[in-house]
């Protein structure tokens, strides 16, 4: 599907008139940004990206899909042959291969390959595993890059720290940054969410926010004479440390409408305490499938709590065969709703209508290209640095089984990622397994798991 980049005018009109667009939080273009990466009206934007994976494939299309005087010049994983296959299958592709000019020269590979990618576009996509995101993102931004990063921004506290030093980076540079929570571009929830601040089902009480769906499938399988930290990196999702735990990795996506909701437009907002509880359950029964590794718990409950009395209530399960919904609802002193419809008290559900070319897989791009054109503003990084953080302190609550505050959290909350350390692929991971094979007894145990670094 081909979609054009609105005009400048367009956009400006769009972002600033869509009823609520303030109070909903979008970040919303200033007119006088100074730029930092030199890409002007007509120039060919020259894109590189990070992980080359099935979301880095993904966001590089749907970027395609802004117009032309778009290129992919440069790619980077840390496995130069998946690089390299990501490259062919681009030039495959008929619909996209006039946009992609990537030379085997501009292919790199290596934990530290990012840097050679960064040197060579003016937007670096970013989409390797959540705990590389703060370190890649500080990176481009530092040399001056807009940046397309994927959710969420970090798997703890100190990932939380560098996203916000990199966000600090780029506001004073000009710099765009667009986050991979596309909801956030999405009409229908800036409808939704304006509508709800706008007072129509009153004053907010309480948001239930949920994403429980069956068990993801472990990717890896153990390759014969393979690294712990090379087999634990493709197997990424399944170990605290690359993902910070499903809540974070997948959840953050509707923690964050529902904080979208309770911060009433400021992208700092958050919960001032978070009570968890969780654990794992099917993960461990030997022999089933999905359980195969890592140390994720497999279900996840928190209840969020706002300075103002009010309440995010937060689930997450990857567990088969149980009850499903990836949804959020809002319930307010004047009636109440779940994404699609509202109901005040006594009066008739509204319903959202149906919106065109409404995919915020691509409107995210439609939105950072036209910024970056016209040299306005577009920082999704504050409110995407507070969601992941919201997850953090879930996680923290969920596997101590403590009252966890946000100050605590965001000062103390335990280090999971190893950022002191040069990885390579015979660096020892920071989880490693039993003599047998096995993660469980680096999965967290409530009561025992100490949530803060000393
Ligand atoms: N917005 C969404 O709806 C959405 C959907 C899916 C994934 N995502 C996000 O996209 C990101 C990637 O997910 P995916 O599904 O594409 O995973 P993936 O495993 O398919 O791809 C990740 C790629 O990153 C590479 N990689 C690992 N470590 C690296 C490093 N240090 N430097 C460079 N490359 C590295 C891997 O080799 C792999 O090719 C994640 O943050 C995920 O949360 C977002």
């Amino acid at each position: 599907m081909k979609k054009t980049c609105p005009s400048r005018r367009g956009f400006l009109q769009q972002s600033l008139t869509t009823a609520g667009v303030l109070s909903a939080g979008l970040s919303v273009p200033s007119l006088s940004v100074s730029r930092a990466a030199n890409v002007s009206g007509s120039d060919v934007i020259k894109i590189a990206l990070i992980g080359t994976g099935g979301r880095g494939l993904g966001s590089v299309i749907d970027r395609f899909a802004v117009g032309d005087n778009v290129k992919l010049v440069a790619v980077a994983d840390v496995a130069e042959s998946i690089a390299r296959k990501a490259v062919a299958q681009l030039q495959k592709n008929d619909n996209v291969k006039s946009k992609v000019d990537v030379p085997p020269e501009r292919i790199f590979g290596g934990f530290d390959s990012y840097k050679n990618a960064v040197a060579e576009a003016d937007v670096i996509h970013i989409a390797s595993p959540p705990a590389f995101h703060p370190v890649h993102y500080l990176y481009a931004v530092e040399q001056g890059k807009h940046v397309f990063i994927e959710k969420p921004f970090g798997v703890d506290a100190e990932g939380y720290r560098r996203s916000l030093k990199a966000n600090k980076i780029a506001e004073e540079k000009g710099l765009t940054v667009c986050a991979g929570f596309q909801r956030r571009h999405e009409q229908k929830y800036l409808d939704w969410i304006s509508k709800i601040q706008d007072g129509f089902v009153g004053d907010v009480l309480e948001t239930r926010v949920y994403w429980n769906t069956a068990a993801a499938k472990v990717r890896g399988v153990r390759n014969e004479g393979e690294s712990e930290i090379s087999f634990q990196v493709r197997d990424w999702y399944f170990f605290n440390w690359l993902s910070g735990d499903h809540l974070v990795e997948q959840h953050c996506h509707n923690i964050d409408v529902g904080n979208w909701i309770h911060g009433k437009g400021d992208p700092s907002a958050h919960p001032v305490i978070a009570r968890g509880l969780g654990g794992r359950q099917f993960r461990k029964i030997p022999n089933v499938p999905y359980n195969e590794c890592g140390n994720l718990f497999d279900h996840h409950y928190v209840e969020y709590e706002y300075a103002d009395g009010t309440v995010m209530h937060s689930q997450s399960r990857q567990i088969p065969r149980c009850w499903n919904l990836v949804s959020e609802k809002v319930l307010g002193s004047a009636g109440r709703g779940q994404i699609g419809w509202l109901e005040p008290k006594g009066a008739e559900r509204w319903h959202l209508p149906k919106y065109k070319n409404d995919n915020g897989y691509v409107q995210e791009h439609v939105h950072q290209t036209e910024a970056i054109r016209s040299g306005t503003k577009l920082h999704d990084g504050w409110f995407a640095a507070t969601s992941t953080m919201i997850g953090i302190m879930g996680v923290l609550a969920t596997y101590s089984g403590k009252e966890i505050k946000w100050d605590d959290a965001v000062a103390k909350g335990k280090t999971f990622f190893p950022y002191d350390k040069e990885l390579t692929f015979d660096t020892p991971s920071p989880v490693m397994p039993d003599a047998d094979g096995n993660y469980e007894h680096t999965v967290a145990v409530p009561g025992l798991f100490e949530p803060f670094d000393k």
